[in-house]
């Protein structure tokens, strides 16, 4: 458990007091007891609030509200603060001000509009962390801390001088000397040497492809500017409140920033989740979202934000069905969330974001389904106490590391449309419609509770990395990688030796040449069994070195090379995706990988019924979760949380429906 100060599931939401008269305070906490609400994040927006004027501080209205929600029995999740600028910052520091690649300025009037690397802005927000810091350290109802909001959100990077000057540093304790730096950037290539440090710029718009080592530093530095914010808010907070936990939440699978550093750095994981409701597959990315976070915590971790009802940035802003709410929420709970948190508690009036949902929304309480929901949801929870602690079962990782997906997506590539998200989902989509658990991993990290390990376009491979999976193969797992894999290493160059140098020996197989496979078209591949399936995307010429076929191509030129293969290496086996196949293709490679490892689901359900089990010293449960808009039946027995533990064998699940199973130990 994250806090003993909220010893059960968290639930509550963004709360915005600022926003309105102190009168609705008090319709405030009346209403969160109703709904269950044990913990609120406080002030995420408020520093102009909290501080007018350069230095002049107003705390009164925050000590009144945490005073009333500590009476009420809520505690907080204080905010820092120092997500959204007060307009004097860019008046008096002008320079604080973010910019973009193209050279235009961001301008305040919405939020986030700073630097990472300004020193103004640096100085300003940890004078105000420290202020919030020693007024409320002692507060009974401070729970934890909330640092800054969604870093890297609207402005991920900056391109403005200052950044530039922080990019030089940065390079320098990368780097030590310019010939280091040369020789890692490749800039014997279009005259592009450097003999000065000065004369280095972010990869501003230029006329054609810039240097993409020098592109992938910037992601790095970038990552790593917004990274030494949040430490140095950690630091002030540690300092003051060496007991009150950390967080400060993320956005899922965000390209920008390297949560497994972030993560690493964390008390705990938070996490803010959006799935839109129009797309028919968006609970199974959300459980992936959910998988990532349980595995960058290595634990439970807290659903910080969602909303209630509708969200307000699509083009199409599609409300939540009835129950789609709860079901998505104990889908978080599910996969190791212990905290069901929204964006926001009231929703506001005026602004940006007043036809965003809310737990409390705009209309009478009494006809709002939603308001129903929401207190349905926070009752319920209650319920789920014995779940704390309680840890997934995943036998299978997906490979995910940041460097390598700013790499693989980096311009001038045999194919723009190699894209890391779409490798990822194409394996987890098969694994959770399976209910087959799934963590993420790095490929540095230990892999060896692993039984099988799935490595999309693993295109920048470090020798450890590289190092790691031969290891894993060899000490008996089964690996599936698929194609542009241990291609270039971390300096973006080629690993030369014939492509995938590293895994060559280990797949038992060489590469002569890739192609793209043009936008539209498909070829073929037919199994050992005679069976044909489409493929497209991608293709690799590939020479055997000792592994199996288990499809080759049928046409072309390429007409009776090997397409998939397979190669026992050690005491494991490794698996090889030259091209893309079509998904029935793809689950039956997953299934014959797993099979071989002995990896299987919690039980047989119905298609559209997610089953997940979390498991404790002391507990097993299983979420039995119905996607679809029918009912469900599956033959299980266990006791049913949440109608009072009574026993039941084979249980019916209403459309949208839940049932949480205790199992017998
Ligand atoms: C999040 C953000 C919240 C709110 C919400 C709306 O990205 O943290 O402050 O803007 O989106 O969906």
């Amino acid at each position: 458990m994250f806090t003993g100060k909220v010893p059960h599931i968290i639930y509550g939401g963004d709360y915005n007091p600022e926003q309105w008269p102190e009168e609705t305070w008090a319709e405030d906490v009346r209403l969160m007891r109703e709904a269950g609400v044990n913990l609120v994040s406080l002030g995420i927006f408020s520093w102009a609030k909290l501080e007018p004027r350069p230095g002049e501080y107003d705390f009164g209205w925050l000590d009144r509200i945490l005073g009333l929600l500590h009476r009420e029995g809520v505690m907080v999740n204080l905010a820092t603060a120092t997500a959204s600028p007060p307009p004097w910052l860019a008046k008096l520091h002008p320079e604080s001000l973010p910019v973009t690649r193209d050279g235009t300025t961001l301008y305040p009037g919405s939020r986030q509009h700073y630097c990472p690397s300004s020193a103004a802005y640096k100085e300003c927000a940890a004078a105000l962390v420290r202020r919030i810091a020693e007024r409320y350290k002692d507060h009974p109802a401070l729970a934890m801390w909330h640092v800054n909001n969604e870093y890297g959100c609207h402005v991920p990077e900056c391109y403005c001088d200052t950044s530039a000057a922080a990019f030089r540093e940065w390079l320098r304790e990368r780097y030590g000397t310019l010939e280091a730096l040369n020789e890692a950037w490749g800039t014997a290539f279009w005259s592009q040497h450097y003999s000065e440090w000065d004369e280095i710029l972010p990869p501003h718009t230029t006329p054609t492809f810039a240097n993409p080592t020098q592109q992938l530093d910037f992601r790095r530095f970038s990552s790593d500017a917004l990274l030494d914010l949040f430490e140095m808010e950690k630091r002030i907070l540690r300092e003051v409140t060496p007991g009150v936990p950390v967080t400060t939440n993320f956005m899922g699978f965000f390209k920008p920033v390297d949560y497994w550093k972030w993560a690493a750095r964390e008390d705990l994981v938070s996490q803010d989740s959006y799935p839109d409701p129009a797309d028919p597959e968006s609970h199974i990315g959300a459980a992936m979202v959910c998988d990532l976070m349980r595995s960058l915590g290595e634990g439970p971790w807290v659903l910080m934000e969602q909303t209630a009802s509708r969200v307000n940035w699509r083009r199409r802003n599609v409300l939540k069905k009835p129950g789609q709410m709860r079901l998505w929420s104990y889908q978080a709970v599910a996969r190791g969330a212990e905290g069901v948190m929204f964006f926001q508690w009231r929703a506001s009036k005026a602004g940006a974001e007043k036809f965003h949902g809310a737990m409390v929304p705009h209309v009478k309480s009494e006809i709002s389904r939603s308001w129903r929901e929401v207190k349905q949801l926070g009752n319920e929870l209650k319920k789920l106490d014995a779940m704390q602690g309680a840890g997934g079962e995943a036998e299978v990782a997906i490979l995910l590391d940041w460097e390598n997906w700013w790499a693989l997506e980096l311009d001038s590539k045999p194919s723009a449309d190699v894209r890391m998200l779409e490798g990822i989902y194409s394996f987890y989509k098969l694994l959770f419609e399976a209910n087959i658990p799934v963590d993420f991993a790095h490929p540095e990290a230990n892999l060896s509770k692993y039984r099988v390990v799935i490595s999309p376009h693993l295109y920048l491979v470090t020798d450890s990395s590289a190092a790691n999976l031969n290891r894993f193969v060899r000490d008996g797992g089964k690996l599936v990688m698929s194609f542009f894999s241990g291609i270039v290493d971390e300096n973006e160059h080629i690993r030369l030796g014939g492509y995938p140098a590293p895994f060559r020996e280990m797949l038992g197989l060489v590469i002569e040449d890739f192609t793209a496979i043009p936008e539209g078209e498909t070829e073929r591949i037919e199994t050992q069994d005679g069976e044909s399936y489409a493929c497209d995307s991608w293709l690799d010429l590939i020479h055997l070195e000792g592994a199996e076929v288990l499809a080759s191509h049928t046409d072309g030129f390429y007409a009776g090379t090997p397409a998939v293969t397979r190669h026992a290496f050690g005491e494991g086996a490794a698996y090889y995706l030259g091209t893309r196949p079509e998904e029935e293709y793809v689950k039956s490679l997953l299934q014959r990988a797993c099979r071989e490892a002995g990896v299987e689901p919690p039980l047989e359900a119905p298609s559209g019924v997610e089953v997940v089990r979390r498991k404790s010293d002391t507990g097993s449960f299983l979420f039995l979760l119905n996607h679809n808009e029918e009912p469900a039946e599956v033959q299980v027995s266990g006791r049913d949380l949440l109608t009072d533990a009574r026993r039941v064998d084979g249980v019916r699940i209403e459309p949208f429906g839940i049932v949480i199973l205790e199992e017998q130990r």
